[in-house]
């Protein structure tokens, strides 16, 4: 807890991020390069510190969703080359330029920009050729290359360092198209080779590429939420050792006994059916405890399980602790993460409020301060 702050935080343990990174190169081999993914501010996980804490561990490249994104990185003093997976949007050649950034090109319009910026400052650009392989979303597709290389091989102030393509549907252990992705990419990098280019980088797999060891012909791999130990779900239970790296606490700052038929919280979606003991908690919707938690969220006080009773409210959330008469007010409560031998993953939650654990780490707001434990 920060002193004279709200009793509401998030830990962030770089000793597990380190692990998650390490347990990553393991996989990969030493022959493979790790470009850590940490946009959207690492996940929620906070960049200022990840960021860094990950350039110490060995990540050679970074990526991140935008060129503001990038600049950031930079003002941290990463040096590493950061790839932009949006791209450079149309006046944000002089920022690429200054920061020596490395967008991703995936149309001829932004390439012919990108060159005729880089021409005009005397410059070269260096760029991540995308190729969609399967993903249906951003790349040039398999087709277009024949006519688009030529085109790039004639832009001389761009650097093509970097060949990439995004895995679909890696998750599901069971779906063919990985495997046709992955062949596809094979193919792709022959033709542009080809094409007289030589991308010192070729990749391909996200964490679940990763784990599934969708690596031919590729040297470079992209992990993102197994850095942040958010890939324990599905196929991926107990399969690896990754440790989950955000812990989100309050504390109880109210403790009432209520009458039963007591109506609780906004609605009074929650009515007790017997004398309960009900905590109060300074966490809502505004800090990413989602409202799909009404009713349905579980905390852990001492170790032990209690139940989220009422309407999540956007600064408060309620729980009854009635069965856990030990309960007193000012102690702490973990919303997320480990209490002595239980755990809350962002799996749990995810599953909950039907989403993925990737949304549950990223709505953490901004509003909630990061502390960073262990680095
Ligand atoms: C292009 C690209 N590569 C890699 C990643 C990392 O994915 P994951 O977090 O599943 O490892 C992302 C994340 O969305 C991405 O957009």
């Amino acid at each position: 807890m920060i002193p004279g702050s709200r009793p509401t935080w998030v830990e962030i343990d770089i000793a597990a991020l380190r692990h998650n990174f390490q347990e990553v190169q393991r996989t990969v081999g030493a022959d493979c390069e790790v470009l850590a993914v940490v946009k959207a501010d690492a996940y929620g996980h906070g960049a200022s510190q990840v960021a860094p804490a990950l350039a110490d561990a060995g990540a050679s490249l970074f990526g991140v969703a935008l060129v503001e994104e990038a600049v950031e990185l930079r003002r941290l003093g990463i040096e590493q080359p950061i790839v932009i997976f949006g791209g450079a949007f149309p006046g944000q050649e002089s920022t690429v330029l200054e920061h020596h950034l490395t967008p991703i090109l995936y149309d001829l319009t932004s390439a012919r920009q990108l060159d005729r910026a880089a021409h005009a400052a005397g410059r070269t650009i260096d760029y991540h050729l995308k190729v969609d392989t399967g993903m249906g979303r951003f790349g040039f597709s398999v087709e277009q290359l024949d006519a688009g290389l030529p085109v790039l091989k004639e832009l001389k102030h761009l650097n093509m360092t970097g060949l990439m393509s995004h895995l679909a549907v890696a998750d599901e252990l069971e779906q063919p198209l990985t495997a046709t992705q992955s062949a596809t990419f094979v193919a792709v990098i022959e033709v542009v080779e080809k094409a007289g280019f030589n991308p010192r980088y070729r990749h391909l797999a996200n964490s679940a590429g990763i784990y599934s060891q969708v690596l031919a012909g590729c040297n470079l791999v992209r992990p993102g939420i197994a850095l942040y130990g958010g890939l324990t779900g599905g196929p991926y239970r107990g399969a690896f050792t990754q440790q989950p790296v955000m812990r989100f606490v309050s504390q109880i700052v109210q403790l009432k006994e209520v009458a039963p038929e007591t109506g609780l919280s906004y609605g009074h979606r929650f009515v007790t059916s017997r004398p309960s003991r009900v905590a109060a908690i300074p966490v809502g919707y505004a800090d990413g405890y989602n409202r799909l938690l009404t009713n349905r969220g579980e905390v852990l006080i001492h170790g032990r399980r209690a139940p989220v009773v009422g309407t999540v409210c956007m600064d408060c959330i309620l729980v009854d602790v009635t069965d856990l008469p030990e309960v007193q007010l000012g102690d702490q409560v973990v919303l997320l993460g480990r209490d002595g031998d239980d755990i809350v993953t962002a799996e749990e939650w995810a599953d909950k409020i039907g989403s993925i654990t990737y949304e549950v780490f990223c709505n953490i707001s901004k509003r909630v301060p990061r502390i960073f434990i262990n680095s």
